[in-house]
């Protein structure tokens, strides 16, 4: 039997990048998937099942509680409910680096909008749905950035730090219903967006890659096995957590 049989995963941004790839890992291990963005949701979902029976898409902005609500409940009536959340959207690829006195505050909270208030809103709604059924995994995609403190992306970086935080508060709260909450922190790697805008490579790439204990570039196929596992079975006893998957460029 496929490792994520009978579950129903939830991937936020999942319509490109690292989104796309935790989905296509998720539905790969059997799992039902639903690819919220933004846009491009129902067309990515097609990639994966172009039959529509084990793959849905569906346009959701995280930072919207209504949206997220409307969401959950259209995968209840479809699928049952989310029984694996990957909180992978964020707005990262399209930030424009900077000192952080050159960012305004209005740029600052629209990054903590999409970034903390969105994985709040989705925990919010898929908890009674777990709580229900006493079992849930809630993967929060947080970044290496937040523990080395990364300069010139302050509102991001920032961000991500309360990421790890609310990881471990979700995992206090609740593992009495046998619900894991981890974070998955990648480096830099190399998604669609990355690829295509290539002012974060250009800033950081080199020194990142001579951080690392194996000193390469990160490809979206070096994170999805951690995300599998996290969903999986075998995480059941783990929570709270946060995994760097950066070849080694952290150890904490
Ligand atoms: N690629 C990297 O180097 C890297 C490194 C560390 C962490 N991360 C994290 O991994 C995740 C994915 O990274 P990526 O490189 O694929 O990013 P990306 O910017 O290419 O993609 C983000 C996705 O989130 C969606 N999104 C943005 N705002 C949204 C909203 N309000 N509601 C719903 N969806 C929304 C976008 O449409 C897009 O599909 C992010 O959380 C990012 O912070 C990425």
């Amino acid at each position: 039997m496929l490792r994520l049989q009978g579950r129903t995963a939830m991937v936020t941004g999942g319509a490109t990048g690292l989104g796309f790839a935790f989905a296509t890992r998720l539905h790969a291990d059997g799992a039902r998937v639903v690819i919220a963005d933004l846009r491009g949701a129902a067309e990515a979902a097609l990639k994966l099942d172009a039959g529509g029976k084990t793959a849905q898409g569906l346009a959701m902005d995280v930072a919207d509680e209504g949206s997220v609500q409307a969401a959950v409940s259209a995968v209840a009536s479809s699928y049952g409910g989310v029984d694996i959340l990957v909180n992978n959207a964020a707005l990262f690829s399209t930030l424009v680096n900077r000192p952080f006195e050159e960012y305004s505050g209005e740029e600052w909270m629209q990054v903590m909008r999409v970034n903390t208030l969105g994985p709040f809103n989705c925990a919010k709604a898929v908890a009674p749905h777990m709580k229900a059924q006493r079992w849930g995994r809630i993967i929060n995609v947080a970044s290496t950035s937040a523990l080395k403190g990364l300069a010139n992306m302050a509102h991001y970086v920032t961000s991500k730090g309360a990421v790890i935080t609310f990881t471990r508060v979700l995992a206090r709260e609740l593992g009495a219903w046998n619900i894991t909450a981890n974070a998955l922190a990648p480096g830099l790697t190399l998604s669609d967006q990355i690829l295509k805008n290539d002012d974060h490579l250009r800033q950081f790439g080199e020194a990142i890659r001579r951080s690392r204990a194996i000193q390469r570039d990160a490809l979206p196929a070096d994170l999805v096995g951690t995300v599998s596992f996290l969903a999986s079975e075998d995480a059941a006893f783990m929570t709270g957590q946060t995994l760097c998957v950066e070849g080694g460029a952290i150890f904490v």
